[in-house]
C-alpha cells in the first residue's frame, strides 16, 4: 500500500497503531481516536500522521471528521474501520445500562463512518474499505454476546456493501485473539501480536484478498463450517 491517503479509526493502540506505524512512512495517514492527549502523543510519535480526536458514535465527530479530511486533502482512497470495544455481558447479573455499546460503537460507528465517507471514496481513485471484524463474526463467544454479535453485524454488512457497490473494495478482517488492551482480561499466552495482524492486513490486501484471517482464524473459520459446534466450544473454554 503507497501513495495513499488512508484513514485510520483507533490509530492510537493495538492493531491500529501498528497500521498506523506501518503504513506512515509510504502514504498519507490520518488516524482518529477518543483519548486527546493518546492522539496527540501518536501523532509526535510517528511522521507523516494527522491525528483528529473523534468519537465515530458521534454524529457530530464523524462529520467533523469528514470535513478536516475532505478539506484538507479532498480524497480519501482507504478507510480502515478498525476501532472497537468489546465488553463482557452477563444476563445472569443486572445489565449495565450501557450493555449496548459494543453494537453501538462496532457496528454502529462502522456504519456512520462509512455512510459518511462514501462520497468522498467514490470520487478517489481505486477507493476500499477495510473493516475489522473478528473471528467471532462466525464464532460466538458467550462471555461476549454484543461484541460477537456486533461482529456478525459487520460480517453480514461488509457482504451486502461489496455485493452493492462494485466500485468499492470492501475488505473484512477477522482475527483471532490479539494482544491488546482490547484483550487483556482473557489470560491465556496464545494472542497474535498487533503487529502480526497489521503486516497480515497488508499484505494479504495486496494480495488482492477480500477476508483476511490472521493466524489461527484461518482454522477456525474453516471449522465453523465443518464442525461448528465443536470450535464453539473450544473458543468458549479459554
Ligand atoms: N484484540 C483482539 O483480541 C481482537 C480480536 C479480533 C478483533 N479485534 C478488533 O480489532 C479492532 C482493534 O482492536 P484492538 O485489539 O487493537 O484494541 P485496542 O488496542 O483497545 O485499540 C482500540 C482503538 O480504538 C479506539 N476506539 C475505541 N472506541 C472508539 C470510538 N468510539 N471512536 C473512536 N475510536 C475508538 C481506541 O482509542 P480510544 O479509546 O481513545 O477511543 C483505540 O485506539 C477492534 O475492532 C477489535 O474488535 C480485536
Amino acid at each position: 500500500m503507497q501513495h495513499k491517503t488512508i484513514l485510520i479509526t483507533g490509530g492510537t493502540s493495538g492493531i491500529g497503531l501498528e497500521l498506523v506505524k506501518l503504513l506512515a512512512p509510504t502514504n498519507r495517514i490520518v488516524f482518529c481516536a477518543r483519548n486527546a492527549d493518546m492522539v496527540a502523543k501518536t501523532q509526535k510519535e510517528i511522521p507523516n500522521t494527522l491525528g483528529i480526536t473523534a468519537d465515530i458514535q458521534s454524529d457530530n465527530d464523524v462529520k467533523k471528521l469528514y470535513h478536516q479530511i475532505n478539506e484538507r486533502y479532498g480524497m480519501l482512497n482507504v478507510l480502515m474501520a478498525n476501532a472497537g470495544v468489546a465488553n463482557f455481558v452477563d444476563y445472569n447479573d443486572p445489565l449495565p445500562s450501557n450493555s449496548l455499546i459494543d453494537m453501538d460503537i462496532n457496528f454502529g460507528g462502522t456504519v456512520k463512518l462509512i455512510n459518511q465517507f462514501l462520497p468522498l471514496l467514490r470520487s478517489s481513485e481505486n477507493p476500499a474499505v477495510i473493516l475489522t471484524s473478528s473471528i467471532l463474526a462466525k464464532v460466538p463467544v458467550h462471555s461476549m454476546p454484543i461484541y460477537s454479535a456486533s461482529k456478525a453485524a459487520l460480517h453480514s454488512y461488509s457482504q451486502s456493501l461489496r455485493a452493492q457497490l462494485p466500485f468499492l473494495r470492501v475488505v473484512e478482517v477477522l482475527p483471532p485473539l490479539v494482544d491488546t488492551p482490547l484483550a487483556a482480561a482473557i489470560k491465556t499466552n496464545d494472542k497474535l501480536s498487533p503487529k502480526a495482524v497489521a503486516q497480515k492486513i497488508i499484505g494479504d490486501f495486496e494480495k488482492g484478498k477480500t477476508e483476511i484471517y490472521p493466524g489461527r482464524a484461518v482454522i477456525a473459520n474453516f471449522m465453523s463450517r465443518l464442525a461448528p459446534k465443536k470450535i464453539e466450544k473450544m473458543l468458549n473454554s479459554l
